[in-house]
């Protein structure tokens, strides 16, 4: 097992009827921002709760955050964080929302560029001070706003982490912080009722990619990480599928098995003291910032073909995940037990009605170099467990995706 440091600081509220905690979670002479994104909190009654609880709090509201979440929507909160003194965010809402509160509260106690006056900034501090540079150049987050959430879509693990992705003029770029983990979550399962079909599959497929990201790489011994991320694996293969059929999609312990699923995902916990990848998800970030597609349909689509690139320097894990996640044990031939284990793979996620080629999103071979400038551009050219996938291998793995 590799070294590592853990440390989770998000206080979990799980069940039904959760919400009202708020009242007490957030100290009573906070000023609170609660943010969320294009009314679906409306009308699922969660925006209701969420005031109930705040019948004592001083509070006001920042609606508008869209999916994948725009550096120029985000910053438009400045303006009433400046005039009402916010000094608390509560973010309502899935991945987007909750990530746009972290690029938020990060922006508003932003001081600047630590390197002072930046090239081709002539035009004084608002440039100089500008907090797009805590993504496009990584500048350290030093102090940001505290955040609380209420997550209504489960799928990042942005709840109970410190990580945000940010899109600006079609670059889709992440940024972590500690500071930025919210310091309680409140994780109500009956609120994803309200999830469309296409929602609730992106969710448990990012979810799904998540736990692979930090599983599918080489072997160091991690046997707690290992078996806390064969078990995630199992449970959204297994209740998944059940969110989408009538006779069990409303089921309360199916919603709550998905929802802790995700959280557990991307908390910090089964990454730790493990190799990570993450190859899938920064070409996914490609293909949403330059075409659109929803975050988990990008992931699905890469996925198989980073299993099917990089089967020899993953073999070990991806025999292992035959064997332990897909049961496949029969047999000397372990080329047909891991083409066995990315056919699973590829079934399971055509099960949850995710596309699993380019071609489903009606992109092909001629859309291939803008997805490799753009990884050339944003520096995704050391990505994966070995920070050996080039943007040759980006480009044979999109290949393999078409
Ligand atoms: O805008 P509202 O009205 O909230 O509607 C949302 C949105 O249209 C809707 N929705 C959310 N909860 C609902 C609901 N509709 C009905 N009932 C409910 N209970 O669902 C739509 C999608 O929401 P969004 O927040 O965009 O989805 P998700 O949670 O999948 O978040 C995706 C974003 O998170 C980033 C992605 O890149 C993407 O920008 N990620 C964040 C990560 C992190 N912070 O650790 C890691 C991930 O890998 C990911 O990159
Ligand atoms: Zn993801």
């Amino acid at each position: 097992m590799l070294n590592f440091n853990f440390q989770n600081q998000t206080h979990i509220h799980f069940g039904e009827g959760t919400i009202s905690v708020i009242a007490t979670e957030i100290p009573l002479n906070a000023r609170v921002l609660v943010v969320y994104g294009g009314g679906s909190i409306k009308a699922n009654g969660v925006y209701q709760q969420v005031i109930d609880a705040l019948a004592k709090h001083t509070w006001f509201e920042f609606s508008g955050i869209e999916p994948n979440p725009t550096y120029d929507t985000l910053m438009k909160a400045q303006e009433i964080i400046k005039a009402e003194n916010i000094d608390y965010l509560l973010a309502v809402g899935g991945g987007s929302v909750i990530d746009g509160a972290k690029f938020i509260a990060a922006a508003a106690l932003y001081e600047g560029n630590s390197e002072g006056n930046t090239e081709g900034n002539s035009e004084g501090d608002s440039e100089v001070n500008d907090p797009w540079d805590i993504l496009a150049k990584q500048q350290a987050v030093t102090k940001a706003l505290p955040i609380g959430a209420v997550l209504t879509l489960p799928a990042t693990g942005s709840e109970s982490n410190g990580n945000s992705v940010v899109t600006r003029d079609g670059n889709k770029l992440p940024f972590s912080s500690p500071l930025v983990c919210p310091l309680f979550a409140v994780l109500d399962p009956s609120v994803t009722l309200s999830l469309s079909d296409r929602q609730i599959s992106n969710g448990v497929v990012d979810a799904f990619v998540h736990t692979i990201e930090q599983y599918l790489t080489y072997g160091v011994n991690g046997k707690v990480q290992d078996r806390f991320s064969e078990g995630l694996l199992l449970t959204l293969i297994e209740e998944g599928p059940k969110a989408l059929v009538p006779a069990t999609k409303e089921n309360l312990e199916v919603r709550a098995n998905i929802m802790w699923s995700a959280t557990m995902a991307l908390n910090g916990l089964i990454g730790a003291g493990v190799p990570q990848d993450w190859s899938t998800h920064m070409i996914g970030h490609e293909l949403t910032g330059a075409f659109g597609i929803d975050h988990a349909r990008t992931l699905s689509i890469i996925l198989p073909a980073v299993m099917k690139v990089r089967r020899e320097q993953k073999r070990e894990k991806l025999l292992q995940y035959a064997s332990r996640v897909w049961q496949i044990n029969e047999g000397d031939d372990d080329d047909a037990r891991i083409d066995q284990a990315i056919l699973l793979t590829e079934q399971f996620f055509q099960q949850m009605q995710v596309p699993i080629r380019l071609s489903e999103v009606d992109l092909g071979s001629k859309d291939i170099d803008l997805l490799i400038n753009r990884l050339e551009q944003h520096g995704m050219t050391a990505l994966g467990e070995h920070d050996d996938i080039t943007l040759a291998i980006s480009r044979e793995i999109l290949t393999k995706a078409l």
